[in-house]
């Protein structure tokens, strides 16, 4: 009886092995795909690839590989495909950065990167004819280093992410009217992708899936010429593969059929699980009932343990023979920890991207410090990290947060600064209505900016790279003087060497374009940020704003088109009323905008924007530089980010 039923059992998966040359998913609702990264099935039946996270990469196959033969057992055979994909960015107008329907001999893509090669490949084997991968992109960020054609299109991408051939992403209407379509627009989208085997011809056709209209185009919207029998082995994976980068968006497919030697099967659009923007998680009885009871028992039995424990490793910290030599900046983890009344909320002053800051006290110096705790990436970058620290605890200047010193334990590092009894600049800008801050003031913070940068850039022993100058880092002392703060993501160098590339970092809207393209940070860079840190101060709006729903406000192209109009003033923050100084404004507003250019070597220097600000120098005519609406919308066009290891 046993044995019949694993023979029963055996024929049935033999079955539909056999029956693999084809497959439906009205709906991905507890199938078997192989899912790798950080794809998942949501409960809801969507297939998920990736979510809002930045640089990461979801796969998904059809568990099985399936035979590319024709019934004879020759190499011409055709395929078919239809799917339905909905693309829903962290950033309304920003994409990040597509998906990619794989043909390829394995369903892992070993070693393959996220951003611009999609989880696709990687930058050694991109373009090698030995990787046997055939792929369909939907690519929403413009990559020059593939030759993008822009930041919304689609491509045949034949062992190579410099696509065969693509367009840009529409459809033709009957009457052979094209029409445009947003890849990241959040709304479900239709795609068929065909390849005849004795034209050796691949169609691929997008539409709008919209009341009344689900049927195909009958004109294609891209094709390509291409015998696929070279690329296509034998036996194959059919799957999707898709990333993040820094900019990030969650990419889902509804419902997807394939068919070899024939036409796929047609979805039904109304069985498709809808695309929501945050989906609702079922909690199971096991959660609500059991596990808090098995987790309280737990809780008892390790506290027990734990408090003799954690006596004794409390203050434990690790020293090693390097760090001898900066020892005077060292502070002892159990200071820190008194200081700070043990990290307790109450001295919580705010959670930022690289860990928390406590307010604490040192007690034998009544010093008042700020305490982050920052986790450690790894292991051999430790050493360098610290020493960097230590030669930043060096930088000494009026407008800079001085940082005292450090201590190290166990996976963290904690960083020691002055307090800023008036916090950061933001809150002055955006948070507070009521705090917000005059003109006399704003002016100040900018000067005392900007000579700070001009210290880190040119003044100091090395070369200091800040990468992330925004207002969300000036803090303020009690008399509201500026210092630039959050040395995390800086880079030193000698005078006069070459920056080398870094991973990309920083804080969208910020970033020079070059920069995102190059991934190396150089002064230019930091001008760039401090350009759009100036638009900030004066008109009281981050870079990327969103207004309403589904639009973003990119400052600088704002105040861009307020100075074509002749009406630079337009833009400075209302809340400045009548009491300001005209001439200040407009020159802050004008710096702004020659900062934000999206060639490096037309920008100024640091010490240039301090003559400026100090009128010391009057400030070139604008007209006179082909000055055009470039600032943020290059992003969106030039993510090109090296984003390996
Ligand atoms: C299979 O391919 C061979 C070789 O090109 C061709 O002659 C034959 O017609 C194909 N058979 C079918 C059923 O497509
Ligand atoms: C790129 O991917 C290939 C294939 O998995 C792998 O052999 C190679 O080591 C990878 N190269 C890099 C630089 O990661
Ligand atoms: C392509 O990949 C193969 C196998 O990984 C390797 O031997 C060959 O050198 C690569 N060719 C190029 C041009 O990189
Ligand atoms: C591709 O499109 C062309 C033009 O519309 C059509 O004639 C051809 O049959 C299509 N081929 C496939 C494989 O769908
Ligand atoms: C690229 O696709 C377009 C649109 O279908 C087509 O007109 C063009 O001939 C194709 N180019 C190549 C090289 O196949
Ligand atoms: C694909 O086929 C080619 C030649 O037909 C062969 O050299 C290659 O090793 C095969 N690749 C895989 C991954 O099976």
């Amino acid at each position: 009886m046993f044995l019949k039923l694993v023979f029963m059992l055996f024929n049935l998966v033999t079955l539909v092995a056999s029956e693999d040359n084809s497959f439906i998913y009205n709906g991905f609702q507890s199938s078997h795909l192989y899912l790798d990264g950080i794809a998942e099935l949501t409960s809801n039946g969507l297939l998920r690839l990736t979510s809002d996270t930045d640089h990461e990469i979801g796969h998904a196959f059809y568990p099985n590989p399936i035979v590319f033969e024709n019934t004879s057992g020759e190499s011409v055979f055709s395929f078919s495909t239809t799917f339905v994909f909905a693309i829903r960015p962290q950033y309304p107008t920003l994409g990040g950065h597509g998906i990619v329907f794989v043909i390829s001999p394995t369903k892992e893509l070993p070693n393959s990167l996220p951003t611009q090669y999609l989880g696709l490949f990687n930058n050694s084997n991109n373009g090698n004819s030995s990787n046997h991968v055939f792929g369909v992109e939907l690519d929403t960020v413009q990559d020059f280093e593939f030759d993008d054609i822009n930041n919304n299109h689609v491509g045949i991408d034949i062992n190579d992410l410099k696509s065969a051939n693509s367009t840009s992403a529409g459809y033709y209407d009957d009457n052979d009217g094209f029409n445009d379509l947003s890849l990241f627009s959040g709304y479900p989208m239709h795609v068929w992708i065909e390849y005849d085997g004795e034209k050796k011809k691949i169609n691929v056709t997008l539409a709008p899936i919209s009341v009344g209209f689900n049927k195909k185009p009958a004109r294609p919207l891209l094709s390509l010429t291409k015998d696929l029998s070279p690329v296509l082995n034998n036996s194959m994976y059919v799957g999707f593969s898709s990333s993040t980068g820094l900019l990030a968006a969650s990419h889902y497919i509804l419902g997807w059929s394939f068919k070899v030697n024939g036409l796929a099967q047609n979805l039904e659009i109304s069985e498709l699980p809808e695309v929501t923007v945050f989906s609702e998680k079922k909690k199971s009885k096991f959660l609500t009932i059991s596990l808090p009871l098995i987790l309280l028992s737990l809780v008892f039995m390790i506290t027990l343990g734990v408090m003799y424990y954690i006596k004794r490793k409390k203050f434990s910290e690790i020293l090693e023979d390097w760090e001898h030599e900066y020892g005077p900046h060292r502070f002892k983890f159990k200071d820190l920890y008194f200081a700070t009344k043990g990290f307790g909320e109450k001295g919580l002053l705010g959670v930022g991207g690289f860990g928390r800051v406590y307010k604490g006290v040192i007690p034998s110096s009544k010093l008042e410090v700020a305490v982050k705790r920052v986790s450690h990436e790894s292991r051999q970058g430790i050493r360098e990290f610290v020493s960097e620290i230590v030669s930043i605890g060096r930088l000494r200047h009026r407008n800079l947060v001085q940082l005292y010193g450090y201590c190290r334990r166990k996976s963290e590092l904690l960083l020691v600064y002055d307090y800023m009894p008036n916090g950061s600049l933001d809150n002055y800008l955006y948070n507070q209505p009521k705090a917000r801050l005059n003109w006399s003031q704003r002016f100040r913070i900018i000067k005392g900016v900007a000579s700070s940068v001009v210290y880190l850039h040119e003044e100091w022993e090395k070369v200091v790279i800040h990468r992330d100058i925004k207002a969300s880092n000036v803090l303020l002392d009690s008399e509201f003087n500026a210092r630039l703060g959050d040395f995390g993501l800086s880079r030193l160098y000698d005078h006069g060497a070459d920056p080398h590339t870094t991973h990309l970092a920083g804080t969208i809207g910020y970033l020079a374009p070059e920069h995102i393209r190059t991934g190396k940070a150089t002064k230019s860079s930091d001008v760039f940020s401090f350009g759009a840190f100036l638009l900030e101060v004066v008109c009281g709006r981050r870079p990327i704003g969103h207004v309403g729903d589904n639009e973003s406000l990119i400052l600088v192209d704002y105040v861009f088109e307020c100075w074509k109009r002749g009406e630079i003033l337009e833009a400075k923050d209302a809340y400045l009323g009548t009491k300001y100084v005209s001439e200040e404004v407009e020159l802050v507003l004008k710096l702004g905008l020659l900062c934000s250019h999206s060639e490096p070597l037309a920008r100024p220097s640091m010490r240039q924007v301090v003559q400026y600000l100090e009128r010391d120098i009057p400030l070139p005519d604008l007209s006179s530089l082909s000055l055009s609406s470039s600032g943020l919308s290059s992003v969106s066009i030039a993510e090109s980010v090296l984003s390996g290891g």
